[in-house]
């Protein structure tokens, strides 16, 4: 077991490099199965997620060399093996094994995926991709075995834009007979990304990014190269760090226009702050207003980076309001924020009303989920005295090297073994 200690109220100076994003990055790597060659991927970053998919990727044959962010895929070789619960449940990006496998096999047993405690998360919209494209589902508890003679291209709509749905059909559609039209598709950058994998290995996809993709099967993929998009969600949770404590702290390797839904807000709220090409550099400012935040799929204001502006809410001159539209679980954090001394109300599981300005006093509190540990670790920095954060395993499971880019910058944070 692992905790993090932080003494709180250092100011935060200098560069912090943003990593490949992880949401991206969990679907390139099964996705990376089906190509018939080998795949290059760089800006893979270093995080747990990663690794408990390689151990998938190993369990079916696949080889795989690290060098750094770069990692090069091998899957040529692989059998279509059942993946065992205890491997899929470490993660919800196991399931785009499901749709690879089924891309490239046409038949894939596999058990429901795991991943953070932030909702019921089912998985219906993914399988109605599956049966849309003439596949047959069937579920024994906790298991799905889903198979088809032929996948045969078809127009499925999606009845929320799911990011999950809509990259799991495009895989499992890919190398379809004929044209898959997927409606309602989500938008979010990371979808952009697989498309362009995709087709960097001879895939014809069209409309990524927008609520229509279109995609025309084609027999096989061959190798190819392809980049990680910069996280915009590590990129964010910095940037608002800089609004707490920053003092020009510079946010780089960014693409400013995915974060674009909260510089918009950091800027209602008169938060200073230069933006450039691939960089933001953001000071902390006084007196900043209340705001309210609903959120919604992109471009709307992202679901994972609620729970870390909350942190920034709790200094604003007044109420603000928060309404949370994709999970129904994911206000674990308030407990452990008014254990410091915050002042949030709960109205219902989808609401909440922060009352700012407050102090913070530093004291035990937990990550319950991966956001509700980036907002503690923010809480933290902002508080007096010491912060101790447990169950911090859910932070490294998506922000690559968070203790040494904060220490980098000034914070006084360590990571402990207990
Ligand atoms: N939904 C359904 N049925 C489905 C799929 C989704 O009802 O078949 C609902 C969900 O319950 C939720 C909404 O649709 O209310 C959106 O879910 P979505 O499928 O878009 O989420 P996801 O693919 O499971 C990804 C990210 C999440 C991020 C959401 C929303 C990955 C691995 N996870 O989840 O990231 O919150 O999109 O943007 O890409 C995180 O990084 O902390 C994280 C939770």
């Amino acid at each position: 077991m692992k905790q993090m200690k932080i003494e709180g109220r250092n100011i935060l100076r200098g560069t912090i490099k943003i990593s490949g994003a992880k949401n991206s990055a969990v679907a390139l790597v099964p996705a990376s199965l089906l190509c018939d060659e080998k795949v290059v991927i760089d800006n893979v970053p270093n995080i747990s997620d990663i690794e408990a998919l390689n151990e998938i990727m190993i369990y079916l044959g696949a080889k795989i060399k690290r060098d750094g962010d770069l990692m090069e895929i091998d899957a040529s070789g692989i059998e279509n093996k059942e993946i065992p619960e205890n491997i899929s449940r470490k993660l919800r990006a196991s399931y785009y094994f499901m749709s690879a496998l089924l891309g490239k096999y046409k038949r894939v047993s596999m058990y429901f995926p795991g991943g953070c405690n932030i909702g019921a998360r089912p998985i219906d919209q993914t399988l109605k991709g599956f049966k849309a494209l003439g596949a047959t589902v069937i579920e024994e508890g906790n298991k799905y075995t889903v198979f088809a003679d032929k996948l045969v291209g078809s127009h499925v709509y999606l009845d929320m834009p799911s990011v999950g749905a809509t990259i799991n059909t495009m895989l499992a559609a890919v190398r379809a007979e004929g044209e898959t039209i997927i409606e309602n598709a989500a938008r979010e950058p990371e979808i952009v990304n697989v498309a362009t994998f995709l087709n960097n290995m001879g895939a014809k996809i069209t409309g990524a990014g927008t609520s229509e993709i279109r995609i025309i099967g084609v027999e096989r993929l061959g190798s190819c190269f392809t980049e990680v998009i910069p996280d915009r969600i590590e990129a964010g949770t910095y940037v608002i760090a800089g609004a707490l404590m920053g003092d020009n702290l510079r946010i780089e390797n960014i693409i400013p226009e995915h974060i674009e839904n909260l510089l918009f807000k950091l800027k209602e709220m008169g938060i200073k702050m230069t933006i450039g090409r691939d960089y933001v550099c953001v000071s902390r400012t006084d007196n900043i207003k209340p705001i309210n935040i609903k959120t919604l799929g992109y471009p709307g204001f992202p679901t994972d980076l609620q729970q870390p502006i909350t942190t920034l809410l709790l200094t604003c001159n007044g109420e603000s309001l928060i309404e949370e539209t994709i999970w129904e679980n994911r206000f674990q954090n308030v407990e452990y924020l008014n254990k410091m001394g915050a002042n949030i109300t709960l109205i219902d599981n989808r609401r909440i009303k922060i009352k700012g300005p407050t102090k913070l006093k530093g004291c035990e509190v937990k990550a319950t989920d991966l956001r509700a540990g980036a907002c503690m670790i923010l809480a933290g920095l902002i508080a007096e005295g010491t912060t101790i954060i447990t169950d911090v395993g859910h932070i490294l499971r998506g922000y690559e090297k968070i203790v040494e880019k904060l220490q980098g910058v000034g914070a006084k944070i360590v990571l402990e073994e207990i």
